[in-house]
């Protein structure tokens, strides 16, 4: 199938997404349980108070995932269950939730890949001014370190952080994820320190012994409305899709960063820090149009002429390909690892028990072939993870849209594998007989 053997097929999550169990053994608040408690934050004032209640049911999912035949599973581990307050000693309990889940993967042969920052900062840490302050930096390195201490014996993909790109825009810049702040362009130093707080994680992890090291960015290429906007263009990649891979692959930032007062020079050196793979979320390509008004240098525009999900994403599996050669032409690329595509729909359960998510299926085949053509031309891709295993909390937009290959019914937690799951299972296993029979 044109896949490097050894290739890894896995499904993704996100701790506040699917555990629940916010006030559980220990576990401190994060800016989400703030967030999404505070009225008009989150549609229909959903919460992740109880999700997919994965923190007790995690066993039934990981039988789902054996069922699925997948060789990882990328979870990620909150934070505020390890240190409630952000500082200080460790919540042992909450660590050990996280040793009874990967063990539980282990004795199914899945190899755990575990991302440490998924957006929940624990609420004290914002308080104090969160990421727009470098001391956070260093409490993340610190948490990096009391999780790999222990867990980096058996955890055998260890993602830094997750879309740094997000947490700045939606969260800083324009507020409609936690914490909520519109703070603009002067949300930028939440880009430089979230950086520095990979880059001191790195060391922090090496330093335990942790395996395979990298950071997990959101891509998405960036198209001009007509040639006029090619500047706007430009800009919006810079912000997306540079921001935070240049300093991490070339050791600099590109100029949107200017003469930044909180770069530190010696910073850039730390965060340069050879990474062992790089982590690709894609969804969707970008239309810009030069602004109108207001302080950004670019204004987005609806795509319209392709199909779209469920959440009005334009589906275009060429841009996923177009986007992989653009970071192979433009980096020395550490190996790569798609460590999230996938879209959402409707997805309800037919009068015969089923959930006939046709349209997941043809994104899913569409993009995997557009990855798969993308190795063929000789881009060291290691492995693919579905988002998501199951339907969750899917952030600003609560339980709406549901992304996972497994139907989650929020009232009973029941869980229903959709044709999706099916059609994900026999790949698996068709490209595993392919490998064994070459
Ligand atoms: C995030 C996920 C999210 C998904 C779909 C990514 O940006 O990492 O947490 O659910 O996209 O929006």
């Amino acid at each position: 199938m044109g896949l490097p053997e050894g290739f890894r097929w896995g499904v993704a999550t996100a701790a506040y997404q699917v555990e629940g169990a916010a006030d559980e053994d220990g576990r401190g608040p994060s800016t989400w349980d703030t967030f999404s408690r505070t009225p008009g934050r989150v549609r229909d004032g959903h919460t992740g108070d109880v999700a997919c209640d994965h923190y007790h049911r995690w066993p039934e999912d990981v039988a789902l995932m054996a069922g699925l035949g997948v060789d990882s599973y990328r979870f990620s581990i909150a934070w505020p269950r390890v240190q409630p307050s952000g500082s200080g000693p460790v919540n042992t309990r909450g660590l050990d939730f996280y040793d009874r889940l990967v063990d539980g993967l282990l004795a199914e042969g899945i190899a755990p890949a575990a991302t440490l920052y998924h957006w929940d900062l624990p609420q004290p840490l914002e308080d104090a001014g969160g990421w727009m302050e470098r001391d956070t930096a260093y409490r993340f390195a610190e948490f990096s370190y009391l999780a790999a201490e222990r867990l980096a014996d058996r955890v055998e993909m260890w993602i830094t952080l997750n879309e740094p790109v997000v947490v700045m825009a939606y969260g800083y810049a324009f507020g409609v994820y936690a914490p909520g702040r519109t703070l603009m362009l002067d949300a930028l130093p939440t880009a430089h320190h979230q950086l520095l707080g990979h880059g001191l994680a790195v060391h922090a992890l090496r330093s335990r012994n942790a395996r395979t090291i990298g950071l997990t960015n959101h891509y998405s290429p960036a198209w001009a409305a007509t040639p006029g906007d090619q500047p706007a263009a430009d800009a919006f990649d810079a912000f997306m899709n540079r921001l935070f891979t240049d300093p991490v692959l070339l050791g600099r930032y590109p100029a949107i960063m200017g003469d930044a007062p909180f770069v530190r020079p010696e910073d850039l050196a730390v965060i340069g820090a050879p990474i062992d793979f790089l982590g690709v979320n894609y969804y969707q390509p970008t239309r810009l149009t030069t602004p109108s008004e207001g302080p950004l240098p670019f204004d987005i525009t609806d795509i319209t002429e392709y199909p779209t999900t469920g959440m009005g994403w334009p589906i275009v599996p060429d841009a996923f390909l177009s986007l992989l050669r653009t970071l192979d032409s433009r980096y020395d690329l550490p190996p790569l690892y798609i460590t999230e595509n996938g879209c959402s729909f409707p997805d309800e359960i037919g009068p015969d028990g089923a959930v006939d998510d046709s349209s997941r299926i043809d994104f899913l085949d569409a993009h995997i072939k557009a990855m798969r053509t993308a190795t063929e031309e000789g881009i060291d891709i290691r492995g693919y993870y579905a988002w998501s295993l199951l339907d969750n909390f899917e952030w600003a937009e609560g339980y709406h849209p549901r992304f996972g290959l497994v139907h989650v019914d929020y009232e009973t937690q029941k869980r229903t594998p959709k044709k999706s799951y099916t059609w994900y299972r026999d790949l698996i296993a068709s490209t595993r007989e392919h490998a064994k029979s070459h």
